[in-house]
């Protein structure tokens, strides 16, 4: 099997040894405003907090050749003539020892050719809006060399949504500055921006070009412009058309010799009423933001710049360091699962290799789901997070489905009326006061639907979320779907016939009695987590309430959502069973096998075990658990988008990586340690690294979905890195099958290991202390906790109870 590259686990870097990998491999630069995403051809763009409204640069998707567009670096050779792209695109010419380096928040890139070796840390400092771009060049040839630099970027004209369809005007509105060798992007400046972007080159430049058409020469393309051809610049001022930046920079090598040339690509701002310099004119100021420059421009800048990035991942990886029997388990846990995770929360949905930046904001349902996954690293910004989400709340205790991260304000631009919507900040809440103990965000005022006057305590909403279901039930106890659950794509209300219509927005059909199991289900997880907040929060009455709600649920499930050998997955519009062997498709769906299960329903009475047979049975493959079994092969008015994808794909009985945690949870709750373990490997990105022609994806991170078995191209993966797969998958690991699980009254220590696996140990932050952990087992065996000490003293049961902050705690347990 091929791969393209491996893990330097020490370095915590994926390494890349050839450019053509399947798709794009990309990173993330940035972590708190500023963001960039970079392929491992350099490819990719930037933007400043929304990848809609603040987009520094441009990219075309799906563009061929794929991935075209980005961080533009030439070399020329003037003695032959010879230019090439030493991160391989755009020019895509012959390279010796390519090989590209994704570490944490930074992306290294480096090649050789002709005796010329270059390599490119490009990364976003913290506390910065900019990324930078260190070139290094060294002459490897025993003769000196002339060489001409060039870096360049394409402007977007800020709204990328604007920037792709409004050419009337878009050709007539383009300006730049150049002042000192800064080019200054200042589009619609004059006008209602107080933004620009810049970029800058830390050497005395040969020459610049700011118009694309002058740079890349008449009816030519980016892997052949005609001023790196000729290696003249033209100091081209763009009036309209394609703003671009492009630096000159001419080197002379001697042999041996090394220069490093620093490129700065940044986002400058001024207040409103403060834009222009001298007052009274027109021309930007730029008085803020060059001491900036400057001081990024200096290379121990970038150097410290990078160890300061370091040591914040290190910071953040730290709250959780595991060593297991199995390296995807150690790989994955220690480094790269968290780290989606961190891009899951600063990007949502947003903007990846699939999602474009422009449709789909921070999403209510994916942002609290994303939480349970990075809460534990950033719970400051975490709770800030809550307090954002809560507040795009409704009144009803609904939610808008959505909302634009520059505005914070919720929107139904992608639908609304998703019923499960609101539950999941229930969830969410739970999960930061777990881990973090800070009871007091119950009491946080916070608004409905942003409107001031509109206040109420956090806790009022999470109650309204719950009320929002119960006042919201069908003909058989169980909540009514609206205009989907979860599962987006089932949409019991749509009745859709117009091509190409969205069924997230359509106008759904009135009078109907859709229910959802899962919702259901996650009720009953639901209310149980607030009952235990009401707890906390002194509410015992609204604890017995909810409790007595969810054992009136759990009964509706029960009596009504039971199969035989699998729950139901819903009702639809007039009633009929969807997810039900008397189905001739559709017949199992995963998902609410999986929140059933893990809400505790079927654990007295068989059907949770009979359930999750029936799922590894029907739903098992190789490349993990699909989604439901048989696929639609036709097209169901009455059930939506679902039947809309070919067979094996995407909700349509794709392995949906996000519903396979919720199994190998649920699993765990039955003591199936080994299946749970086996389902959790099978999806694991490192584990399938030896697949890459199959899976195709960055094997370091998780996909949305892999192609199922019913579709041609089984095992193909596809929408890499903004999933809710992320979350949950270090979920599973760290809080069930390690079993390292965050409660109110402490740390609970209860493994479910595979029967190969002789232990482990674990360090783990929580509430100021540090737990050292270590486990043992025989190998050959399954079983739970028998035996747990804290500091060398027996506890009873599997709880750590908490300790003062600071404290370094010993655990050991033993599993048999
Ligand atoms: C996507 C969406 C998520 C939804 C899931 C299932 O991952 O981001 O909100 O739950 O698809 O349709
Ligand atoms: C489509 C996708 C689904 C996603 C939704 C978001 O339905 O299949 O995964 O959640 O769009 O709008």
């Amino acid at each position: 099997m091929t791969r393209f590259g491996r893990f330097d686990d020490e370095a915590r870097e994926y390494v890349i040894s050839r450019p053509d990998t399947p798709l794009p491999w990309i990173n993330y630069l940035g972590s708190e405003e500023f963001f960039g995403i970079i392929s491992n051809t350099a490819g990719g763009y930037c933007f400043y907090r929304d990848a809609r409204l603040r987009r520094l640069t441009r990219y075309r998707y799906d563009n061929v050749p794929t991935d075209t567009g980005g961080r533009f670096l030439y070399l020329r050779d003037a003695a032959t003539g010879l230019f090439w792209s030493p991160s391989w695109q755009p020019v895509r010419g012959e390279l010796e020892d390519y090989r590209c380096r994704h570490g944490l928040g930074y992306t290294v890139i480096g090649s050789r050719t002709v005796g010329i070796e270059t390599e490119t840390l490009y990364l976003v400092p913290l506390g910065e809006a900019m990324e930078i771009w260190r070139t290094r060049v060294c002459n490897r040839r025993d003769t000196s060399a002339t060489l001409s630099l060039f870096g360049a970027v394409e402007f977007c004209l800020w709204d990328a949504w604007e920037d792709q369809t409004n050419y009337q005007r878009n050709l007539s509105i383009g300006e730049v500055a150049v002042v000192d060798g800064v080019v200054y992007h200042t589009t619609e400046y004059r006008e209602r921006r107080n933004h620009f972007a810049y970029f800058a080159c830390s050497e005395e430049l040969a020459g610049f070009d700011t118009q694309r058409e002058r740079f890349l020469g008449p009816y030519r393309g980016w892997d052949r412009p005609l001023v790196v051809e000729n290696g003249r610049s033209n100091d081209s001022i763009a009036h309209g058309w394609a703003p671009i930046g492009a630096h000159h920079v001419e080197l002379e090598l001697a042999p041996g010799e090394t220069r490093e040339v620093v490129f700065l690509l940044g986002y400058g701002e001024n207040p409103p009423d403060a834009k222009f310099h001298p007052p009274g004119s027109e021309t930007t100021d730029i008085r803020g933001i060059r001491p900036v420059i400057e001081r990024y421009l200096r290379v121990e800048e970038v150097e410290s710049a990078l160890a300061r990035l370091r040591e914040h991942w290190a910071g953040l990886l730290d709250v959780l360091q595991v060593s297991t029997p199995s390296e995807h388990v150690d790989r994955m846990v220690n480094v790269w699962n968290p780290y989606q995770c961190m891009a899951t929360f600063n990007l949502s949905r947003s903007a990846s290799s699939f999602d474009t930046g422009i449709g789909r904001g921070i999403g209510f349902r994916d942002s609290s789901q994303d939480l349970l996954g990075f809460v534990h690293m950033v719970p400051g910004r975490a709770r800030e997070r809550i307090l954002d989400l809560a507040a795009t709340q409704l009144p009803t205790g609904g939610a808008y489905h959505q909302y634009q991260p520059l505005t914070k304000r919720g929107n139904d631009a992608i639908g609304s009326g998703f019923n499960d919507d609101p539950l999941w900040l229930i969830l969410a809440v739970a999960a930061y006061v777990r881990e973090t103990g800070d009871r007091a965000i119950l009491d946080e005022p916070v608004p409905y639907d942003n409107a001031p006057g509109s206040e109420a305590p956090l806790y009022e909403h999470l109650r309204r979320a719950m009320r929002y279901t119960l006042d919201r039930l069908g003909p058989h106890g169980l909540p009514l779907i609206g205009r989907a659950d979860w599962n987006d794509c089932l949409n019991l209300n749509a009745f859709s016939e117009e091509p190409g219509e969205s069924f997230q927005t359509v106008p759904n059909r009135e009078g109907g009695v859709a229910e959802s199991v899962f919702i259901a289900g996650q009720f009953a997880l639901a209310a149980e987590e607030l009952a235990q907040l009401s707890d906390l929060h002194g509410q015992a009455d609204d604890a017995a309430a909810a409790r007595a709600e969810r054992a009136r649920m759990i009964e509706a499930v029960r009596a009504h959502a039971w199969d035989g050998a699998w729950f139901r997955r819903a009702y639809d519009h007039v009633g009929e069973a969807v997810g039900s062997a008397e189905n001739d498709e559709g017949q199992i769906w995963i998902e609410p096998q999986g929140i059933c299960v893990m809400a505790g329903i079927g654990s007295d009475d068989g059907t949770a075990e009979r359930a999750l047979d029936s799922v590894a049975a029907r739903l098992g493959t190789p490349h993990g658990l699909v989604l439901l079994d048989p696929p639609f092969s036709r097209y169901h008015l009455e059930l939506g988008e679902i039947s809309s994808y070919p067979p094996g794909y995407k909700e349509n009985g794709g392995v949906f990586s996000h519903t396979n945690p919720w199994i190998v949870i649920a699993d765990t709750t039955i003591d199936e340690a080994d299946r749970a373990f086996q389902h959790y490997l099978r999806i694991n990105p490192s584990a399938r690294e030896d697949l890459s022609e199959i899976h195709r994806c960055e094997p370091y991170v998780y996909a949305q979905m892999i192609a199922g078995k019913a579709a041609p191209t089984h095992g193909e993966a596809k929408n890499s890195w903004l999933t809710g797969s992320a979350a949950w998958n270090l979920v599973a690991i760290t809080q069930w099958i390690l079993g390292i699980r965050p409660e109110h009254a402490g740390l609970r220590i209860d493994p479910c290991l595979p029967s190969a696996w002789d232990g482990f140990t674990a360090v783990r932050r929580y509430r100021g202390a540090t737990y050292r952990i270590t486990i043992h087992k025989q190998s050959g065996v399954t079983g739970r906790i028998r035996a747990l000490s804290v500091d060398g003293r027996e506890v009873e049961g599997t709880l750590v109870p908490l300790v003062p902050e600071g404290r370094d705690v010993t655990v050991e347990g033993t599993v048999a």
